[in-house]
């Protein structure tokens, strides 16, 4: 086993964890775990654009940004975090451009800007162009500037290093932190791939950016990777996790496939059709049309399908209808998806309709922030030297469902505070001792799975988990279906007690990895139910066909999900102060987890109707 020790470290090397690393790294010792080599972290696949209200291409302000914002997480964004996104994304992206990021140009030389779902003129009057974009490849190259301006800063990486453990000096899933005591976060632990030896980091500070969890569903734009490890380890150590039943249905998913063809194929002119040629968005949102959130367009869709006006012989999916668009601005705009298209379905964009249906694509949710990057351990204290940014993170920028392209900007915007404010700290804080036994528990469920002589397979246990959610808490959901979902995930989990590896070796032992990451499926797989049967209204990409309407009286409230002891007697009222409507609670063997709420931060916007 080795040791190492660093003022900061930083967890995941996509566009959160880089662009903090560029911070925190000019300030103080950091170093940078990755289970990836960066430059294939899901950044790179992040396809049309990252929004701010620069104004090159026509007029536009931060104030009408962060009111989209807030309309497009359907009032549950908090206001003073999209303010504060919405004023800093145009020195997100004049940062990147002077990093050297190509991006896509007006005539005049300026960043030229398309449209994207939700993002309007003036409260909504009509679609404004505020997607600042590289072709269809906005992700890739921005990954590529922060990787390459990371390297000319010297930034240490720990590549192919995954993380399974967060060592702190208070064991919050042992039991509740008595009122007043602080918790602090000291290091972590890791697993070399390459050699499958263990690593303790020990830091001041450390900076969760591990990304989402879209692989507990079967259609999905997400990459392998995508198994939300950072958020499942915060879980594990008794930190809770915000709105987690929010998942966003990107709408154009490939057919059957669910690889992402970018929201810019509609901001450049694309139709929606159904199965009869129909543009059915006019019906569905008649200002904006096509160019509606993306929680209204994927459920627009699905309803065609159900109610028979699909496409295909199965009627199964709708069309993105690009044959009216030249193929010069086709193959200047969108090269790549237009080669997706053509790659994996024969199917020629120019002259023939591209089979699309909605793809999960994006967790709202995830692990409890300030508008500084500090994670909180309930509604009001932070953990000491813990810090998260962009997807694993929830600040709250999204609410209920996110706007197209304001990932892209989270992941700048809150990934350079979080190098921000993690750096600072680290100056000023000491290393703390780690217990002596702070991987003993990483290192006996390693070789309990690598010794198990046969058991479970995962990749059985993964397809169970991914079909029920599929079927079960997708765009449509009802009581009765996420009970069902709720009773598979609980006998996967008993299964996955049982689960082996069949590679038993110590070198590149991806099996072992795999297993892990289902572990880590399998935690936020039951968060994600336990927070949609909790909350019985419809909100953004929470749609309940039971309960249809949104409910602002009751469910005005973020959903904290705390995983606790079963003997632990702290209730959720006792550590949140929430009252009433969070009943939901789930026991499983040796925990539980249970429900609190948090108030939403409102400043200008009263809530209202949302339509487009
Ligand atoms: O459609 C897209 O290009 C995806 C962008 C996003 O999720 O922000």
């Amino acid at each position: 086993m080795q040791t190492h020790q660093y003022d900061v470290v930083i967890v995941g090397a996509g566009g959160a964890g880089m662009r903090a690393a560029l911070e925190a790294s000019g300030e103080v010792r950091t170093a940078v775990i990755s289970k990836l080599y960066p430059t294939r972290s899901h950044t790179g696949a992040a396809q049309g654009g990252m929004c701010a209200a620069l104004a090159n291409v026509e007029e536009d302000n931060w104030e009408w940004h962060t009111f989209d914002t807030v309309k497009g997480g359907d009032y549950l964004v908090d206001q003073d975090a999209a303010e504060i996104m919405a004023k800093e994304a145009i020195d997100a992206v004049l940062d990147l451009e002077r990093m050297g990021l190509p991006f896509n140009r007006t005539p005049e030389g300026k960043i030229d800007q398309r449209r994207f779902g939700g993002h309007t003129r003036n409260h909504g009057e009509a679609a404004v162009r505020r997607s600042c974009y590289a072709a269809d490849r906005t992700g890739h190259m921005i990954l590529q500037t922060l990787y390459q301006n990371c390297v000319k800063q010297d930034v240490e990486f720990f590549n192919e290093f995954y993380v399974l453990d967060l060592i702190v000096d208070h064991d919050l899933s042992a039991g509740h932190v008595p009122d007043g005591e602080e918790v602090n976060a000291t290091g972590v632990v890791a697993y070399d791939l390459a050699t499958g030896e263990i690593h303790i980091f020990q830091a001041k500070a450390i900076i969760f950016a591990t990304g989402g969890a879209g692989k507990i569903y079967k259609t999905t734009s997400n990459a392998h990777t995508l198994t939300g490890d950072g958020m499942a380890l915060a879980l594990r150590r008794g930190f809770p996790l915000e709105d987690m039943e929010f998942f966003q249905f990107h709408p154009t998913g490939l057919a059957g496939l669910g690889i992402l063809l970018s929201e810019a194929a509609r901001g450049e002119g694309g139709i929606l059709r159904n199965g009869d040629g129909e543009r059915f968005m006019e019906r569905y949102a008649p200002t904006i049309k096509d160019l509606a959130p993306r929680d209204i367009v994927a459920r627009s869709m699905a309803n065609e399908v159900r109610e028979g006006r699909g496409a295909g012989p199965n009627k199964d999916y709708v069309l993105l209808d690009l044959t009216h668009l030249e193929p010069a601005h086709i193959d200047a705009k969108l090269p790549d998806i237009t080669e997706f298209a053509r790659t994996y379905l024969g199917i020629e964009p120019y002259t023939e309709p591209v089979p699309v249906y909605p793809t999960a694509h994006y967790a709202m949710g995830g692990i409890p922030t300030n508008v500084d990057a500090e994670v909180l351990r309930n509604n009001t204290d932070v953990v000491r030297g813990l810090y998260a940014a962009g997807e694993v993170a929830c600040v709250s920028v999204h609410g209920s469902n996110r706007l197209g392209t304001n990932s892209l900007l989270d992941i700048n915007v809150f990934g350079k505070r979080a190098g921000r404010t993690a750096a600072a700290y680290a100056k000023t804080a000491t290393f703390r001792d780690l217990p002596e036994d702070a991987a003993d528990s990483v290192i006996a469920t390693l070789d309990e799975m690598r010794g198990r002589p046969n058991g479970e397979r995962v990749s059985d246990i993964r397809r169970e988990l991914q079909e029920t959610m599929d079927a079960n808490a997708q765009v449509f959901r009802t009581e009765d279906s996420l009970r069902t979902c709720l009773a598979d995930i609980r006998t996967l989990q008993d299964r996955y007690k049982n689960v082996s590896v069949q590679d038993k070796g110590r070198l590149f032992n991806t099996d072992l990895l795999e297993a892990l990451e289902l572990g880590f499926l399998l935690d936020i797989a039951e968060v994600v139910v336990i927070g949609a049967l909790n909350r019985k209204e419809s909100r953004g990409g929470h749609f309940r066909e039971d309960f249809p309407d949104r409910d602002d009286e009751k469910f005005m409230l973020h959903t904290m999900a705390y995983r606790r002891p079963l003997d632990d007697s702290a209730t959720v009222e006792s550590v949140d102060g929430t009252e009433g409507v969070f009943s939901e609670q789930s026991v499983f063997d040796t925990y539980k987890v249970m429900l609190g709420g948090k108030s939403v931060v409102q400043t200008r916007y009263e809530p209202m109707e949302r339509k487009y």
